[in-house]
């Protein structure tokens, strides 16, 4: 295929890079890997943590024929599609935390930030920027990460091979798109509910108007959405805003 691959030695962050590739014009699947970042960002303007060397991130752009309401669904694409990978990669368990976290156990060890573009023919793009933790040490992760964070090194007790991992991904990721455009959403979104590692558990969830409410979480809904349950009995479809879950590690 023709992709166009972009391997730098640093950036602020690939997902603005990729952006600019897409706004070009590159091919679905082309891609921006960087062996450090220096402006990392992760959701709700968080940064994301990336010294050099040691962990992969990589943002790819997507070019799916879908209605542009669904392309936020491709955040839970993504989730499955790397999951599947890591599990097919090094026999890995991953769990997923809605709605772009990747987990092992109860420790965080990536996530995923997508977002949307439109192209100098004013065609739309999305840029999937995936950050895993690969080959961190638990004395590589900060302090104020140390009892969240983990790495695939630290879980399975072997090395990633990250560029291997970063065409892994890109396969995986590909061939759950390709599902996506042509069976729809629902069978995705059955796999996610399958690696969630919060459904039942209790959370509360900051609204964007600054009031919170408490419930249990029910999982996204069709849209991938997701349901939390009030004490009240009431269901609100969360699309943005902190979610906080209790039941693992309180975070
Ligand atoms: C999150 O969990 O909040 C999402 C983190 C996403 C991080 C990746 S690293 C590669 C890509 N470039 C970025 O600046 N962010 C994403």
């Amino acid at each position: 295929m023709d992709f166009t691959d972009l391997h730098l030695a640093t950036t602020d962050s690939t997902n603005r890079v990729a952006r600019q590739l897409g706004q070009g014009g590159a091919a679905q699947g082309s891609a921006v890997v960087a062996d450090s970042q220096t402006s990392g960002r992760g959701r709700l303007g968080r940064a994301w943590f990336s010294p050099a060397g040691t962990n992969l991130y990589c943002s790819y752009i997507a070019r799916p024929d879908i209605e542009l309401e669904d392309y936020p669904k491709l955040t839970m694409v993504a989730g499955v599609a790397v999951a599947q990978c890591l599990k097919n990669f090094g026999g890995i368990d991953i769990g997923l935390k809605w709605p772009n976290d990747l987990f092992i156990g109860s420790r965080k060890c990536g996530g995923i930030l997508s977002e949307f573009s439109t192209d100098q023919n004013d065609k739309p793009f999305a840029v999937i920027g995936i950050g895993i933790n690969c080959n961190l040490t638990e004395s590589e992760i900060p302090d104020d990460l140390s009892a969240i964070a983990t790495s695939l090194l630290i879980e399975s007790g072997s090395a990633v091979d990250i560029m291997q991992l970063f065409n892994d991904v890109r396969i995986s990721l590909l061939y759950l798109i390709n599902e996506f455009e042509s069976s729809g959403f629902s069978e995705i979104l059955e796999r996610w509910h399958r690696f969630d590692i919060y459904r039942g558990k209790k959370m509360s969830w900051a609204r964007p108007d600054g009031t919170e409410v408490q419930g249990v979480n029910l999982g996204p809904d069709r849209d991938g959405a997701l349901m939390v349950k009030d004490t009240d009995g009431t269901i609100h479809h969360v699309v943005s805003g902190e979610v906080t879950f209790t039941g693992l590690l309180d975070r």
